[in-house]
Formats: C-alpha cells, structure tokens, sequence
C-alpha cells in the first residue's frame, strides 16, 4: 500500500513530467510567431528522411519550393530548432552586406555538444570578429595565389585510368563514380593547398580515406542533424561514442600526415601554402593547438567536399546531356593543345559556360543555416525578425529562381551565360553581385577558394573529355538522394 505522502510526491513529479514534455513539444511543433505572415514548412518534413527513402529534391518540389518562391523567406525547422531561410536574391544580398547584423554563428556555438561541432570546432568559415581576421590573414594567402596546373592534370590522368579500370572490371555495367572522384579531390586539395601527399588515387587502403568515408557517414545522420540535443547523451548510444572517436582519429591522422610533410620542406616553398601556414601560425603561437586542428580540418573539408560534389553534379549533367557533352568536346579538341594550361583556358567559354551552369543547378552547399541576428531588424524594409533568429539561405532555390532565370530555371542551359569569354564572365559577376547566383556566397565572406576550385574543375573537365565519354547507366534510378532501404512514402 502506498501512503498519501508518497502518492502526493508521485503526482506531482508526474505533473512536472507533463508539464516539461508539453512545453518541449510546443517548443518544437509549433514555429515562432515572428515574423508573422511567413509560412513555416511543416514539421514533420523534416522527420520524412528518418523513416522514408525520399529523395531531396522531391521534398523540395513539394513542401518548400512555393512558398519560398512566393514569400521570399520561410520558417522551416532544423538543427533542433526553428529557422529563417532567405531565398529571394534581394533579401539574400541585404544578409550578405550587413554581416555585423545577420553574424555568423557556427555550429561550434548553436550546437556546440555535437559531433559536427567538435569535429569541425571554430574555424574560418564558421567564426567571426577578430577571430575570423586571425584565420583569414593565415588562410587568405595560400588560397589566393596562382596555383600551377600540372599537379592537378597529373592528378586528372590517374582518375582517368581509374574510371577505365573500373570500366574494364564490370563490363557493360554501369560504374559508380562517387568514390573516385572523392579520391580524386582528396589528391588534388593535400597536394596544391596543403602540401600533403595524400596518395588517395594510388592506394585503395588509405587509413585517412577510410577515416574520412567513415566521418561523413556519421556526422550528415538526419535524426543528430535535426535533433543534436541527443549528442548530449552520447556516451549512453555506443554509435555517437563510436562517430566522436572516428572524429579524433581523423583529426590526428590528418595532422600527422601534414606535419610529416612538412618537416623536410625547404622554406621558400613553405610560405605559399595553407599547410605550412597554419603549422607556422601555431608555432608562433598565433593559434592555439585546438584553433590549428579546426582550420585545418575545415580547409580540408570544405577544399574537398564542394569540389567532389560539384564534379559529380557536372558528370551527372554531361552524361545526361551528351549533346552538351560532344560539344564541350569539341571545344576541348579544337584548341589543339593536349595539356591545358592557365593561357588555354582562358579562351575556353563554353567549358566556362558548362562549369557556371553546372553549379548554379547544383550548388554543393545548397543550403546553410549558420548566422545569428545580433539585433531586431526589418529584412527588405517589411519583415521584422526578432533578435537571435537562426537565420540561412537557400542557394539551390536563389539559383533557380524564375523571376531572374526565366522560364527554363530548372534546365540545364549552358548557353544562357553568353558566347563570348567577355560576354559569360559579365553575366557571372552581376548575377554574383545581385545575389542571384550564391554558390560562393558573397560580400565579406564570400569562398576564399573560388579560384583554386574553377580551375580544379575546368582542369578535371579538360582531361576527362579529352580521355572518356560517358552517359547515365539506362538501370541507375535518375534521384538525387541514394536509394536507402526504406519504404517509399506513399504521399
Ligand atoms: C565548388 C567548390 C566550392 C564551393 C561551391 C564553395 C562554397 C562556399 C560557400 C557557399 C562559402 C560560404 C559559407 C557560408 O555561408 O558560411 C564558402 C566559404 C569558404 N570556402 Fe568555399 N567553396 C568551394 C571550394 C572551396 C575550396 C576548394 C576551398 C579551399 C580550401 C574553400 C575554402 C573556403 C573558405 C576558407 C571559406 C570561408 C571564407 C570566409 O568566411 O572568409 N572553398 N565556400
């Protein structure tokens, strides 16, 4: 029998109970009331991930590409909270010039639990104020140099023959191509940027590619993406403990590999690039051990990833197009040299053209969520957002707006940025300078590596028309999310 007392205390504890249960759904149901007439997106589009096989750009048509177009600006939740995600270029390019008011606030300080936070920790793209100076005057050098192109070709030809022997093993099969090109860049950026021989194209066991595949698989999981309150409990789920300690390892890994490389290096070749950079900076004691490990991590990340992700989007593109193809091809073939060089490709515009489209389609980072609003402020002169608003914008919907790309936003239409060098590169710096293309951001904090990866691409373009043609295996399902072993939603 259990005593009045106790069946006091157990109510009340079980009131409490409620009462924080009811709050934490409220909290997360129900989108913020400012700013008012905005739409929010659902709440459980977000879930759809964690327990459909649906594919992003589906999820996109349907719930969010409308009222985005429409208001300019939606409410959508992520990251464990509600959010503001601009997409009207106007909007996009007031964000952009007024940094001191919509800050960047990583997710060192939004998430500062997660595995993602620890992994990539306060970096140069993350962080602002007299930090972001500090990493800038480190980074900012060795990014924005004239990088020689013979490594990369180099680099180019190994990928080639790596595509063939691939090709050759599973005959008329088609190939899946992620894996190499991650290989690929992975080569390009330790060479050029960091100075790191990194020999991911010439060995299938590298323990740092293997580390890094292993990272990203834990880290981009939808439910800690949308809920990294459960990263705070991570030593109670074993997968969590697992992903922080993959992360540790990557970092070491990737630390030992530069500072190996770079103990030999004579210093004239040192000073130039972002490797030897960062170990100096430490050494000076400029950066702390922990600041050294983020910017390195995110260098190689971000000099990494966005490259991959947009020479696979080309890929796709060109093997879905072969007409865009076979005269990229041409081109590549008329200028009658077999090695591309900074001179050759200056006069190359349709390979300009196919680059420019290729990533306003497909902009690798096509959404972010990473600045803070320091005060209230009125976006556009009409929509007030209260102060500390989570704050992003959605890049992928910007670059395809019909109000600015007409009719055929959607198509894949090289030819709409111009035939003339002069003509394409006019249409590229005012579609930059109005926020109508933010695949490099803009303003302050635009890419400090936009030059290194242009050329990147039309490099790996050159040598890889000028070696292989290829188009989409007829059997491989046109998506782009990979197929997961999950039930299709039925709506
Ligand atoms: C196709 C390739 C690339 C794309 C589309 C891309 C895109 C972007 C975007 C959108 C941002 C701004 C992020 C934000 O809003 O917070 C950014 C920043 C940055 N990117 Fe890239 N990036 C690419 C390649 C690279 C490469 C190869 C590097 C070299 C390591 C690099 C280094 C950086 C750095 C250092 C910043 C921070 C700039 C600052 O805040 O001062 N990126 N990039």
């Amino acid at each position: 029998m259990f005593s009045g007392a106790l069946i006091a205390m157990l109510s009340k504890v079980l009131l409490a109970g409620v009462v924080v249960l009811t709050l934490s759904l409220y909290w997360v149901l129900v989108p913020p009331r400012h700013p008012r007439n905005i739409p929010a997106v659902p709440f459980w589009v977000t879930l759809l991930p964690l327990f459909f096989d649906v594919d992003q750009e589906n999820t996109y048509r349907r719930y969010i590409r409308k009222p985005l177009q429409q208001y300019g600006v939606i409410k959508i939740f992520f990251g464990g909270q509600w959010n503001l995600v601009i997409q009207r270029p106007t909007y996009v390019a007031e964000m952009f010039k007024h940094e001191e008011v919509y800050q960047k606030s990583g997710n060192q300080k939004k998430i500062p639990h997660s595995v993602l936070a620890e992994f990539l920790g306060d970096n140069i793209i993350s962080s602002r104020g007299d930090d972001w100076k500090l990493y800038r005057n480190i980074i900012k050098p060795g990014l924005q140099k004239t990088f020689e192109t013979q490594p990369i070709v180099a680099n180019a030809r190994k990928l080639c023959s790596l595509l063939k022997k691939s090709q050759q093993a599973l005959g008329s099969q088609g190939i899946l191509i992620q894996n190499h090109i991650q290989c690929y860049t992975t080569a390009n950026i330790s060479k050029c940027v960091l100075q790191a021989e990194i020999e991911s194209l010439s060995t299938e066991n590298d323990t740092l590619m293997k580390l890094q595949l292993a990272v990203k698989r834990e880290i981009f999981k939808p439910i800690f993406m949308n809920f990294p309150l459960l990263d705070r409990f991570g030593s109670f789920i074993p997968s969590r403990a697992h992903a922080r300690e993959l992360v540790r390892r990557f970092s070491s890994e990737l630390e030992s590999r530069l500072v190996r490389d770079h103990t030999e290096m004579p210093d004239s070749e040192a000073s130039d690039n972002v490797g030897s950079r960062l170990i100096a900076a430490r050494d000076r004691g400029e950066l702390t051990q922990q600041q050294f490990r983020d910017n390195l991590n995110v260098t190689f990340v971000a000099g990494q990833e966005n490259p991959q992700l947009l020479l696979i989007s080309t890929m796709y593109l060109l093997g879905k197009y072969p007409e865009v193809q076979c005269r990229l091809r041409s081109e590549i073939e008329g200028c009658g040299a077999d090695e591309p060089s900074h001179l050759i490709l200056r006069d190359m515009p349709y390979l300009t053209s196919v680059t420019y489209e290729s990533l306003r389609l497909f902009p690798p980072i096509s959404q972010l969520i990473n600045r803070r609003v320091a005060k209230p402020v009125v976006l556009g002169g009409e929509i007030y957002i209260p102060q500390n608003t989570y704050v992003g914008y959605n890049c992928y919907a910007t670059n395809r707006d019909p109000t600015v790309w007409g009719k055929t936003a959607d198509e894949f239409r090289p030819e709409r940025w111009g035939s003339t060098t002069k003509e394409i590169s006019m249409r590229y710096r005012v579609a930059r300078a109005r926020a109508e293309f933010t695949s490099f951001h803009g303003g302050s904090r635009a890419c400090l590596g936009e030059t290194f990866a242009l050329l990147e691409m039309k490099l790996s373009l050159f040598i890889l028309l000028k070696n292989l043609s290829w188009r989409l295996d007829p059997k491989w399902e046109d998506r782009k999310t990979p197929v997961r072993n999950l039930p299709r939603p039925l709506f």
